[in-house]
């Protein structure tokens, strides 16, 4: 039977979505996760949500212990991954609310654990493949899911991942444009990585908050017009996940 695992990103880790949830406690041995995990249901399919940040939004992103997240998820039993994630647009043609359905990444954190293995066993090197590091079957239930419910999106996309929690100086900002990022925010990537390295098939969804820095013809980005993006639009996220959680 399927497990689904939530990961909310800011603002898109809404406890309810599903129905008879109970918190559980799991520590790992990297430590405790970012919250409990609460575990209920959607129609006849197991579901445990975990905030990324937190339930009070406490965590940083640099300070989220993304693999005392996967590894509690794993041992929870998730047999799936859906995250949700708010992102930057560096794109004209990606709107603020629009949904994307990511593709690729490129990591550019540099202070985080992105790996489970911090040693190989002798005669046992494991480096991970990831050139196509989201699940196609979630991804093809996401984008028919936004096409049934006739949502704005985007059916692919590279999300570049930053440390922050800053964001962008302009310049780097039209960096990532030239690099091929469509999008921008500061966990993706990283949990990607770890999902695939733990073997759990992966798939994100991103609503677009902002332009990030790259426009000259508007404000940068501010957290507090994220919020308010978030605010207006996180409805259609949890309608999306409802309707995708009983196809898997
Ligand atoms: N999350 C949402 N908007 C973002 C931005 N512009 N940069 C990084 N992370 C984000």
């Amino acid at each position: 039977m399927a497990v689904i695992g939530i990961i909310g990103g800011s603002g898109l880790d809404n406890p309810d979505i599903f129905s008879n949830s109970r918190d559980e406690i799991f520590p790992t041995p990297y430590g405790d996760p970012s919250s409990p995990l609460k575990r209920g249901s959607i129609g006849d399919i197991e579901v445990i949500l975990l905030a990324r940040h937190g339930r009070e939004h406490t965590i940083p992103p640099t300070q989220v212990n993304f693999r005392a997240n996967i590894a509690a998820l794993k041992s929870a039993g998730c047999t799936h991954i859906l995250a949700t994630t708010a992102v930057g647009s560096l794109r004209e043609e990606i709107h603020r609310g629009d949904l994307i359905v990511i593709d690729q990444f490129i990591d550019f954190t540099k202070q985080r654990k992105m790996s489970f293995y911090e040693s190989f066993e002798p005669q046992k090197v494991i480096h991970c493949p990831m050139a196509d590091p989201y699940d196609i079957r979630l991804r093809k239930l996401l984008v028919e899911g936004c096409v049934s419910q006739k949502y704005a999106f985007h059916n692919k996309g590279t999300v570049v991942t930053i440390e922050g929690p800053r964001f962008s100086t302009r310049a780097e900002s039209q960096m990532f444009r030239a690099w091929g990022a469509d999008i921008i925010n500061m966990s993706i990537s990283t949990e990607t990585v770890l999902a695939n390295e733990i073997g759990i098939p992966y798939a994100a969804i991103a609503m677009s908050t902002d332009y990030d820095s790259w426009r000259i013809d508007e404000e940068p980005v501010t957290w507090e017009a994220i919020s308010k993006v978030f605010a207006e639009n996180a409805a259609r996220v949890t309608n999306l996940l409802r309707e995708v959680i009983p196809k898997i």
